[in-house]
């Protein structure tokens, strides 16, 4: 083991501490300007848009070393798994990955192979990488994606093992450099970490405490992505409805909102919402601004209150659907989606049966399912649980149909409707020539010329399918919406 590395330790993860978190300007050593000259680099991620905005740093950082990327992994010189701990499954593909690339570094010595990601920040995946996974050159955690630059450094001059994993969050760090996957749509970090603990979920611990960004941070961010160009923005986070809280002074994403909204980015996205903390301002704005999408992240995960209860959700049954049937009725034509779990420990028959009875009520327009994956370290992880796997697949099952219905339901009203589309891109296998996403979040396929992708346009729906719509073109670009946009400030 090196000298001075750092490993994870979930006891202080878990840690709440009240001390202030500061603002850091991202600094980068011109000494290492040369580390990655003529080698390429290939990154790998995994689970959620936090982690892909992540690795648009990443990328931006290793290009600041000179590294190139390259599109394929087996040609790589330097290959970087950015992970993912939510479920199991994304466990068991980083590690059937970093088996892969095994074989690959015994033809290639010099392959330089790193981790990063949730699953850095877990105790046990580093023990693992510390004793059956020698190859990995080096390590870091989500806290300390800015020290990339030093710890690569390191990992490629003195040829061992580098760990540098940070349990405790430290900083919010500015001004990183970022690599945007696209040139019309952007993520925007506003909240970082979780306080939520809900008992199955791994998150609060590989992200650590809800940190908000200052507001003149993100706004400018934003005005540079409009200057740009930029049609759409996704203001993220592990919960968003919790921006501001650390501030104290009542600013919180209601604020935030009306003022993104105000700097004329067509479009404007947010996830992912808590039940718990979404206020009646919120609603007001997302109904008020036209350029705030008409399309709410609502993850309920049960329609149980015992299980709810288990879960540590902090609401019931009745105050999701008050919550739920008050946006419906303030936000017009507003898409709501979700997350469920199944097969929570202890969850019986009558208590998924509740889960299908609000599927039934809520009829959502988009749903994420999952089996219960047991993580190690949270409280859920302890529980009794009898219901077998078996049981728990034909559940999810049950729930996928029920679920699938309603998602064809919600497509059929919208036949012969016009819809504002941003097109994304070219089909490749599809009769229609491109793809794009409604306002309220469904993806759109319909012909028309590529000089289309990157703007929004109407397109008028002509057939609905269970996840997809298809649609024809409206002659020219949405130019109303924008105009509509402009007058709100
Ligand atoms: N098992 C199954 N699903 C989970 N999720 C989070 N943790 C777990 C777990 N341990 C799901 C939740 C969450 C989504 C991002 O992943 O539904 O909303
Ligand atoms: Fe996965 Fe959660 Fe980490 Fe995102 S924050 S990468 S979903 S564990």
């Amino acid at each position: 083991m090196g000298d001075n590395m750092q490993l994870p330790n979930y006891k202080e993860a878990k840690h709440r501490g009240k001390e202030n978190v500061e603002k850091e300007t991202y600094s980068f050593d011109d000494t290492y300007r040369s580390l990655g000259k003529g080698k390429t680099y290939y990154v790998k991620t995994y689970g959620c848009q936090m982690n892909e905005h992540d690795t648009e740093n990443i990328k931006a950082m290793l290009e600041q070393l000179s590294f190139t990327e390259i599109d394929s992994y087996e040609k790589a010189d330097l290959i970087l798994l950015n992970t993912c701990s939510i479920r199991e499954n994304a466990h068991n593909k980083a590690f059937g990955m970093l088996g892969r690339i095994k074989h690959l570094k015994q033809e290639r010595p010099n392959l330089i192979v790193g981790v990063c990601g949730c699953m850095a920040q877990e105790e046990g995946v580093i023990d693992s990488i510390m004793k059956h996974y020698r190859f990995v050159n080096f390590v870091f955690g989500t806290h300390n994606l800015h020290r990339l630059p030093e710890v690569l450094h390191k990992a490629m001059t003195e040829q061992k093992q580098e760990i540098e994993v940070y349990s405790k969050e430290g900083n919010i760090i500015e001004d990183m450099p970022v690599k945007r996957a696209n040139s019309f749509k952007a993520y925007v970090n506003i909240i970082y970490g979780c306080d939520k603990f809900c008992t199955y979920c791994i998150v609060p611990y590989t992200r650590g405490k809800q940190r908000s960004r200052a507001k003149e941070d993100i706004l400018s961010e934003v005005q540079v992505l409009v200057r740009d160009g930029y049609q759409e923005v996704t203001l993220l986070g592990q919960n968003v409805n919790a921006y501001g809280k650390d501030f104290h002074n009542g600013y919180g994403l209601a604020s935030l909102l009306e003022d993104v909204a105000k700097t004329g980015i067509p479009r404007v996205r947010f996830m992912t919402s808590h039940p718990w903390d979404f206020t009646d301002d919120m609603i007001d704005v997302i109904a008020k601004y036209p350029n705030i999408m008409p399309s709410i992240h609502l993850p309920v995960q049960s329609g149980s209150d015992h299980i709810l209860k288990l879960m540590g959700r902090r609401y019931t049954k009745d105050t999701y659907l008050t919550l739920f049937h008050k946006m419906k009725e303030r936000i017009p034509g507003v898409s709501i989606s979700t997350d469920i779990i199944v097969g929570f420990p202890g969850e019986t028959e009558e208590d998924f049966q509740e889960t299908l009875d609000l599927v039934h009520t809520c009829k959502f327009d988009n749903a994420f399912s999952f089996v219960f994956s047991k993580r190690e370290g949270t409280p859920a992880a302890k529980l009794e649980d009898a219901t077998s796997e078996e049981e728990k697949n034909e559940r999810l099952y049950r729930l996928n149909d029920v679920l699938n219905q309603y998602f064809l339901e919600n497509n059929q009203k919208l036949v012969g409707s016009i819809v504002p589309v941003l097109v994304e891109g070219k089909n490749a296998s599809l009769k229609t020539s491109l793809y794009g996403y409604t306002d309220t979040n469904k993806l759109i396929n319909f012909d028309g010329e590529e000089d289309l992708i990157g703007k929004i346009v109407s397109v008028r729906v002509t057939e609905s399918k269970t996840w997809s719509l298809d649609g024809t073109l409206v002659e020219g670009t949405d130019k109303e919406r924008s105009a509509s946009t402009c007058s709100n400030h």
